[in-house]
């Protein structure tokens, strides 16, 4: 019997607890398959002082299983962190934002040494854009940058949804991303964008993929 996604899922974020370094703090990102990973923290407690979250989301489940989830001001750096992905090509770049946690997410990975992507076997693609890139943004910049991104050939929608920072997100639809670090500069330049959700620049060290054989570790 095939396994289900979500049991894909569990096994990825099992795998991944083998990168947590004890005594570290721990990077936690967003998304059912962080969830997962969330859920399974409590069976090596004694090696997590503390977490930091990119979500409220994430906090709140961390905090309910009695973690300690620390402010980004009172830390200078982070040994590791694990996410999830929208998309992950062959070099490791991401789309990600599906759930809307974006700039927090690049915030995290930003002052982590390591990012280790958990991700089921349908995120692994050879070129990203598949999944409609999400581009979070100052709401009075909406119409401007939507206007930008059609302009670069995307389908443009904006999202039902207000961000942990209080902003919008345009999810664009139908662009084949063959060079994400131009595309991830190129976006970031434009006035009233936020964060663009391309983690080119800061991809991922490894990859845990779940697939059908099992996990599988690219690096
Ligand atoms: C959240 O904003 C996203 O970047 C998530 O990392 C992404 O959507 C993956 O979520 P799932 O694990 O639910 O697929």
């Amino acid at each position: 019997q095939p396994m289900s996604q979500t049991e894909l899922k569990r096994l990825v974020a099992r795998a991944a607890l083998d990168y947590i370094v004890p005594g570290e703090i721990l990077g936690v990102g967003t998304g059912s398959t962080v969830d997962q990973l969330i859920d399974q923290l409590p069976g090596i407690r004694e090696r997590i002082p503390a977490c930091v979250s990119s979500s409220e989301r994430s906090t709140k489940r961390l905090e309910a299983l009695g973690f300690k989830v620390l402010d980004m001001n009172e830390v200078e750096s982070i040994g590791v962190y694990i996410d999830g992905a929208d998309e992950i090509d062959p070099g490791f770049a991401m789309i990600k934002g599906g759930g809307g946690a974006l700039t927090r997410e690049k915030i995290v990975a930003s002052i982590s040494g390591k990012f280790v992507c958990i991700a089921d076997a349908s995120k692994k693609v050879d070129v990203l854009g598949r999944f409609p890139l999400p581009v979070e943004v100052i709401p009075m910049a909406a119409g401007a940058i939507r206007r930008r991104l059609e302009a670069l050939g995307a389908s443009v929608k904006l999202r039902d949804f207000v961000t942990d920072n209080g902003c919008s997100i345009l999810d664009a639809a139908g662009l084949s991303i063959s060079d994400p670090k131009a595309l991830e500069d190129e976006i970031n330049s434009w006035p009233g964008v936020v964060t663009v959700g391309l983690f080119a620049h800061r991809g991922a060290d490894v990859l845990l993929l779940g697939t059908s054989e099992g996990v599988k570790t690219f690096r």
